[in-house]
């Protein structure tokens, strides 16, 4: 099944009609958003500035962390309870966006937190919509929140909280830090292999769509790490990160999500750990781990994405299209090891595969088992 019910509104000064956007929905909103880059670069005057123009009202719930905690979730779900708002507004990037739909959550269930970690039952939620200020995790189009609590860095997934409404502006990326474009862009190519690596046949229309997206994505990719502000590369990238994960690049395929388990107890261990940064560094790891399930599959992605030249030794362009990549991350500046990550050789990898898999895996190209998980993890020490 696909559906994507999201009214996705993009382009140039797009945010400025947010009023307008969420009036259908409220005329109260709670508007959530991080430590403060939308202060710095305006964005929020815009934002109040659009929703009293339409008299919608709003309360702020400010400060949501990276990686997003459960407590400051809470906190947001008394101010629905108290302030009696309708809609659930997320001005932010993934952290933000997920916290927004963590409270939207709590009008359909008694125990927000028992979604993530037992898989109760999600009956309603407020509606939540996003203007999004980094393009990178696909929260503004995925049915998908991942909070932390705990210790643990769980995900919840339900169309309930996939957004009513989501904004994405590309003249609002121009100020963002290298090293946020760099994890942005390593999250939203692995939500492309995460659907992409499947023992599913027959696929050819949909792969095709995800190599010419991830080839979008790393040639423009390259020209931001020149050039922050170069308008153009930020539209091919934003609107590839939304396609990335709105779906539409899973269908017809048994999907794996090996690596985004695998690097949630990373996150999870060490809250500085950017997800995209951690995933760059698991994702080559995993490739060498796992190919030979299935060795077409990345002789494929060699030769059609990573422009490695064909040739009979199959082995041997299966490992240039990796090496590739693992090039390509470097020169976004991303680490390329556990160790530079700040896990050393000490850090609890037996606990954290076994919180990784549970009783059973992780992954479908290949079922990661705990066993397997470790020796990903050790192999990217
Ligand atoms: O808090 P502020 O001050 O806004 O700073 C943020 C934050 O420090 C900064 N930033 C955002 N927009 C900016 C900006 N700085 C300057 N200019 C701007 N325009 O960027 C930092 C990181 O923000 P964050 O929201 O954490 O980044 P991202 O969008 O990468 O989200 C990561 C989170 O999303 C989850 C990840 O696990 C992680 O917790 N994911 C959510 C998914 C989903 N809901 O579908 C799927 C993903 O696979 C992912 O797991
Ligand atoms: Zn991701």
């Amino acid at each position: 099944m696909f559906q994507m019910p999201t009214k996705y509104v993009f382009g140039k000064d797009s945010h400025k009609g947010i009023g307008e956007l969420v009036k259908p929905y409220a005329d109260k909103v709670l508007l959530v958003y991080g430590g403060g880059s939308i202060k710095r670069n305006g964005l929020y005057d815009d934002v109040v500035g659009s929703l009293r123009s339409q008299g919608v009202a709003y309360v702020e719930l400010p400060g949501v962390q990276a990686n997003p905690r459960y407590e400051t979730v809470l906190a947001g779900i008394e101010l629905v309870k108290k302030e009696n708002v309708r809609l659930v507004l997320a001005v932010g990037g993934g952290s933000v966006i997920d916290s927004a739909k963590a409270i939207a959550m709590s009008v359909g269930t008694d125990d927000v937190w028992a979604c993530f970690s037992a898989g109760a039952k999600l009956n309603a939620a407020l509606p939540v919509a996003t203007i999004l200020t980094i393009p990178a995790a696909g929260s503004e189009v995925s049915p998908d929140a991942v909070i932390s609590y705990k210790g643990r860095k769980l995900g919840f997934s339900s169309q309930n909280i996939r957004p009513v409404v989501s904004v994405v502006n590309p003249d609002i990326f121009v100020t963002l830090p290298k090293n946020q474009i760099a994890n942005g862009v390593c999250d939203m190519m692995s939500h492309i292999f995460e659907r992409y690596f499947t023992q599913t046949e027959h696929t050819d229309l949909i792969d095709s769509l995800a190599e010419s997206t991830l080839k979008t994505i790393m040639r423009n990719a390259l020209l931001l790490m020149r050039n922050p502000a170069d308008y153009q590369a930020w539209t091919e990238v934003s609107l590839a990160g939304s396609f990335a994960h709105k779906g539409f690049l899973g269908c017809g395929r048994i999907q794996d999500w090996g690596c985004h388990a695998m690097e949630h107890e990373l996150s999870a261990q060490d809250e500085k750990v950017a997800h995209g940064a951690g995933l760059a560094v698991l994702t080559p790891a995993w490739m060498r781990y796992v190919y030979s399930e299935k060795p077409k599959m990345f002789y494929q992605f060699a030769v059609n994405v990573m422009d490695v030249k064909a040739d009979r030794d199959e082995e041997k362009v299966i490992r240039a299209g990796i090496s590739k990549l693992e090039c390509f991350f470097k020169a976004l500046g991303q680490p390329s090891s556990l160790h530079e990550l700040g896990f050393s050789m000490d850090a609890p990898l037996e606990e954290m595969a076994k919180k990784c898999t549970g009783e059973g895996f992780v992954g479908n190209f290949k079922p990661l088992y705990w066993q397997d998980v470790l020796a990903i993890y050790k192999a990217s020490l």
